[in-house]
């Protein structure tokens, strides 16, 4: 039976330290550099829809049950899942998923820091007026000079992954929680001035229309399938970086209440993103569908001509790294907390070795943009082969397999006594999604973009 384990990693403070920090995993480089630029390459309104409905259908009940399991194992997912199945009388190779998880948080965060690169060189572009009365052109060219020299892609990268390296080091707990408060807020006010800017001086009606009037004829099965996926993707599901932090929640903290929080927040800061974007695109004669340059492309624009821009493009810049920043360190934690339990390495040694790792497999990132460029399978590059595999096909993977072990495997006494709502509806409510919704939604989704439904 379950008797209540504790975590050799220590505890949270309380729930607003909780929400704090899955806030900070949640939003990130995929809410503001993502979200956009893959609403504009399948089409906008109902791509953004189909994000929603998975949102709140898969992304919401996986996230709750995602937590339920890291706070009921209280270790690495690896060991997490094999001693819940053990105890639910299944296989201990549930502990695969685990791995799979690992797995996907060294390839995501080995691009992820080079996205997160562009946004520290950007702090200082801002910085020195470089965006001060540029014109599309002018902003587009400073983002193909950097991401065309492979040497300061690499520079920035390195810089990153050893921020990150420094903060995992320390354990998540201790300084980023201040951190977080403090620059969250901040973001989410810098992004409603932009969307102030974006009303006033963009073609507001034009991109509020691209991104929220649904025109179906442009949803390909592909679009679908990448919509579920950044599901996963932005609210960190599906690879044990939110069982982790599950992992450090007190018992008495409302686990529903707080997802809904989290997913709430991030959702406002994607959104808002989106709005502020999309009207400055079609202002200045853009391509929705420009790739992963949109956000670079398009925002220092807008701090070129309004007043103040500067100060305010600095403090985007920054507040979007420190964002990038607190991700990071979540994609990972689940490799950190299995070598310091089974390898028996201290917390910086084991943030060094898996910090290399990452940064090595990074390189192959960045020199895509460069020298690399013309290496392509299935008609991607490095970088977007990395993107692809890891958001569309693994997270979705992992998500439905905690899905089907939380909803089928799992006794309903056991997840209803740790998600504490007795025999309420929102429990009945929960265990229908996670149970029918949710996995058949993945696995639906998932033949048809293999071809298998038509
Ligand atoms: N949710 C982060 C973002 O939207 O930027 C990315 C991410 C973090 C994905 C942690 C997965 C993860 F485990």
């Amino acid at each position: 039976m379950n008797e209540k384990r504790t975590s050799i990693h220590g505890q949270w403070s309380g729930r607003l330290a909780f929400i704090l920090a899955a806030t900070g995993s949640a939003v990130g480089l995929g809410n503001i550099w993502k979200f956009p630029y893959i609403a504009g390459e399948n089409g906008g309104g109902a791509f953004v829809l189909v994000y929603l409905i998975c949102i709140a259908l898969i992304g919401v009940p996986i996230m709750m049950a995602e937590i339920l399991l890291g706070r009921r194992g209280r270790q690495n997912p690896v060991h997490t899942m094999a001693t819940l199945a053990e105890e639910e009388g299944a296989s201990k190779a549930w502990g695969l998923l685990g791995w799979m998880g690992v797995l996907a948080g060294f390839m995501i965060l080995s691009y992820y820091s080079v996205v997160a690169g562009w946004a520290l060189s950007y702090i200082f572009e801002a910085a020195s007026g470089a965006f001060s009365n540029t014109d599309a052109k002018g902003v587009s060219a400073i983002f193909s000079d950097l991401t065309g020299s492979a040497s300061s892609l690499m520079l920035w990268h390195t810089l990153f992954m050893f921020m990150t390296m420094i903060v995992v080091a320390q354990g998540v707990k201790s300084g980023l929680e201040r951190a977080v408060k403090w620059l969250m807020p901040g973001l989410f006010v810098i992004l409603v001035l932009l969307v102030g800017y974006a009303m006033a001086e963009g073609n507001f009606a034009q991109g509020i229309h691209f991104l929220f009037s649904p025109d179906f004829s442009k949803l390909s099965t592909d679009a679908i399938l990448i919509a579920m996926g950044h599901a996963f993707f932005t609210l960190s599901l599906g690879m044990g970086a939110i069982m982790i932090y599950g992992s450090y929640l007190p018992e008495n903290v409302s686990i529903a209440r707080t997802t809904f929080m989290v997913a709430l927040a991030d959702t406002a800061v994607a959104l808002l993103a989106g709005m502020a974007i999309f009207p400055i695109v079609f202002a200045n004669g853009l391509e929705p569908g420009a790739g992963p340059g949109l956000v670079f492309q398009t925002l220092p624009i807008a701090f070129g001509q309004m007043p103040g821009g500067v100060i305010v493009g600095l403090l985007f810049f920054i507040m979007l790294s420190f964002a990038a920043w607190s991700s990071s360190i979540s994609l990972i934690e689940p490799a950190v907390t299995w070598l310091v339990e089974n390898k028996n390495l201290t917390r910086g040694r084991a943030s060094i070795l898996a910090g290399m790792v990452t940064w090595a497999l990074g390189i192959g990132s960045a020199l895509s943009f460069n020298l690399w460029g013309d290496y392509k399978l299935l008609d991607k590059t490095f970088f977007d082969l990395i993107d692809y595999l890891t958001a569309n096909i693994m997270l979705p993977l992992g998500g439905l397999a905690i899905a089907i072990f939380t909803g089928w495997v799992m006794h309903r006494s056991s997840s209803r006594g740790e998600l504490q709502m007795g025999e309420s509806a929102s429990f009945e409510l929960w265990h229908f999604l996670v149970r029918f919704v949710a996995p058949f939604a993945v696995i639906i989704v998932f033949f048809s973009a293999i071809g298998l439904i038509k």
